[in-house]
């Protein structure tokens, strides 16, 4: 570098890694977890962590899915942090556990028209409609303990590993 020089960068690292009990309260400050309560399947929630701040969630159900195969949910970045490829990562994090155990395929639902950012971002890396019926889904469900009206079709994606 010439003498007389000098530059002062930040560096964002992303780090992803599996939710630990111990880290529960923290994530929960920062992300919605909306599936933490989830029980009567196997799961494993990813984090994604910049500079020690949670910024990202991913969980992976590992059974009772309406595929039959790992189905990648609860897909959130922080709204500072989008568009900077951080659920990209976490997606591919995700297939590379289930490939990991031996999979073959890696499943999703998304919205039929009311979230054409998740879409694009899971044609993106390479998923694409699944041979089954969109699933209608209305009425009052309870995440975290708040009821929320829900009004939407999902459809469902897979992608080979
Ligand atoms: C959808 C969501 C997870 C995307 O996260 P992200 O980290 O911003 O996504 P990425 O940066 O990996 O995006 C990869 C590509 O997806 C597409 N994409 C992502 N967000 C988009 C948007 N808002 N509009 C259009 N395309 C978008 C783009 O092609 C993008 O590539 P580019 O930035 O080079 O153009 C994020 O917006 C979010 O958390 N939304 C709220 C929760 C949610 O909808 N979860 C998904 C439920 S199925």
């Amino acid at each position: 570098m010439p003498s007389g020089v000098s530059v002062r960068e930040t560096v964002h690292v992303l780090v992803i890694s599996e939710l630990d009990s111990a880290q529960v309260a923290v994530v929960d400050r920062h992300l919605p977890l909306n599936r933490l309560d989830q029980t009567g399947d196997e799961s494993t929630y990813l984090v994604g962590w910049v500079n020690g701040r949670p910024v990202a969630h991913a969980r992976i159900a590992w059974s009772g899915t309406h595929l039959g195969l790992p189905e990648i949910q609860d897909m959130f970045v922080a709204s500072d942090y989008r568009r900077r490829g951080i659920a990209t990562a976490l997606t591919v994090a995700a297939e590379a556990k289930a490939r990991a155990r031996g999979w073959a395929a890696m499943s999703l639902s998304v919205s039929q028209d009311k979230n054409p950012a998740a879409r694009s971002m899971y044609n993106r890396r390479g998923y694409s409609a699944a041979d089954a019926a969109p699933v209608p889904v209305s009425g009052l469900i309870t995440l975290r303990g708040q009821t929320v009206e829900v009004d939407d079709t999902l459809i469902y994606m897979v992608k080979a590993l």
